[in-house]
């Protein structure tokens, strides 16, 4: 049965909803106060990776804050801080060498424009300013995130504030903006946006702006190989910066440190996120080239930019604390296998009417659910078929991450999937059950 919303003194995302109160977390697990379990079959939303309730880490956060908790980055470094960093940049892809702390997510977006853009200015090119991203994508709520980001539902109350920037086609194989075969397609979705630089004029263009494989907005999209190589000589081209958004994907997620090394591409900044503290700390980062750095550091001097809790050393020391806790257990190989393991168990939901496509890389994996596999015509967006098999996943003691309008920006409808890296194979087979049985229900009653 349904129960009513909650009534306390929080402004909950959904007002109208009942949430469950968590009472704590043990490995796979979230339980709520009234002794039900829950499988977290995302990770909240694709933040923990090394699992609930690691004894390490809180030690390690014990040891920290009786030290310091906090310091200000305008006045200290830290030990912690310092060897944070130097963790990061041994995971970071060859000249990426340099580490800019942030708390969150959107945060560490505008920090990598910006950041792009002080470098434009610096080494003498005032007039680099643009920033091009993709459709289907997301990148943040603030409203220079929003920006950029590429979902019309969660632009759409906020058109009248945010700034109009340039947006190219997204690299969604299953629906192919040209409706091309990938197998034999000439990567025309990369092409686009060698076309958007020449029509904006590439004197204008500061940095293009993508997520190695989507997550929120179209649930696991995994480029065709070659993309990202593509875009990186379209970028090398025209004198535009390549910034990666590995906020789902870094670290650890996709079964390589990040995202973007399935491809071999050299980014210019990462910016890397909830992997990095596991959901112990909200803790992000912007991965700078040491050109870039060191441009900033030449001409200007300093980054005309900062927030109050960058770099605090208790954050940094559980962020530190966790990478050490996934390489001390070999967490990445195992995400990898673990992922494969996921992706082919995952293939028996192709057997249910509505899925349209099963997709990922790791254990980052999509399902994208259609009213009509043949002409994979998406549901009317009014039935919320993502909120339903959500919520009905939920009820089952599975929680999924869904999101809607992938499709056209408005309809379409998807699950992700980000369990922590440390499931097992048996886990794996229950939470595909679950699904399987959840999407079976939803199906039935909508169909
Ligand atoms: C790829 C990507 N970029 C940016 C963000 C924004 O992060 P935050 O919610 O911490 O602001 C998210 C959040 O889900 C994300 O998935």
């Amino acid at each position: 049965m349904e129960r009513g919303a909650n009534q306390d003194h929080v402004f909950y995302r959904n007002p109208r909803k009942f949430y469950p109160t968590v009472s704590h977390g043990q490995g796979i697990y979230l339980y709520d106060t009234d002794g039900n379990r829950y499988i977290d079959g995302s990770g909240g939303a694709a933040v923990v990776g090394i699992g609930h309730g690691v004894g390490e880490i809180t030690q390690a956060m014990i040891r920290q804050a009786e030290k310091v908790s906090f310091s200000h980055g305008s006045q200290f470094t830290s030990e912690a801080a310092i060897a944070f960093a130097d963790r990061i940049v041994s995971l970071a892809p060859e000249g990426l060498s340099k580490v800019y702390f942030l708390s969150g997510g959107s945060e560490a977006i505008e920090t990598a424009v910006k950041m792009a853009r002080q470098y434009q200015v610096d080494r003498g090119k005032p007039e680099k300013y643009k920033v091009i991203s993709r459709w289907t994508s997301y990148h943040g709520n603030t409203l220079g995130a929003l920006a950029l980001s590429g979902h019309t539902g969660r632009r759409r109350n906020y058109i009248p504030l945010i700034q109009h920037t340039p947006h190219i086609v997204s690299a969604y194989c299953y629906r192919c903006p040209f409706d091309l075969n990938p197998e034999t397609c000439a990567l025309e979705c990369a092409e686009d946006l060698e076309r958007t630089i020449l029509y904006e004029g590439p004197h204008s263009v500061s940095a293009f702006l993508a997520e190695p494989i989507v997550g929120a907005t179209a649930g696991a999209l995994v480029p065709r190989d070659g993309y990202f190589q593509k875009i990186r000589e379209i970028c090398d081209r025209h004198d535009v910066l390549l910034i990666v958004d590995e906020v789902m994907t870094g670290i650890g997620r996709t079964g390589k440190n990040f995202g973007i090394d399935h491809w071999e591409t050299i980014p210019d900044l990462i910016v890397a996120a909830k992997g990095l503290a596991s959901g112990y700390n909200p803790v992000y980062c912007v991965i700078s080239t040491e050109e870039i750095h060191r441009t900033i550091k030449e001409a200007s001097g300093a980054f005309v930019h900062g927030h109050t809790y960058s770099q605090n050393p208790l954050s940094c020391a559980i962020g530190l604390a966790v990478l050490s806790y996934i390489d001390e257990n070999q967490l990445i190989p195992r995400c990898a296998q673990m992922g494969r393991y996921l992706l082919d168990r995952l293939q028996i939901l192709t057997k249910r009417k509505i899925v349209g496509d099963v997709r990922g890389r790791g254990l980052f994996a999509g399902v994208e659910y259609v009213r009509d596999k043949e002409t994979k015509e998406p549901f009317d967006p009014g039935g919320k078929v993502n909120a339903l098999i959500g919520s009905t996943a939920f009820q089952k003691g599975l929680i999924i991450y869904p999101g809607g309008g992938g499709a056209d920006g408005i309809r379409g409808d998807h699950s992700l999937l980000a369990p922590p890296f440390i499931i097992t194979e048996n886990q794996i087979d229950e939470l595909v059950r679950i699904l399987d049985e959840t999407i079976e229900e939803v199906e039935g009653s909508i169909m």
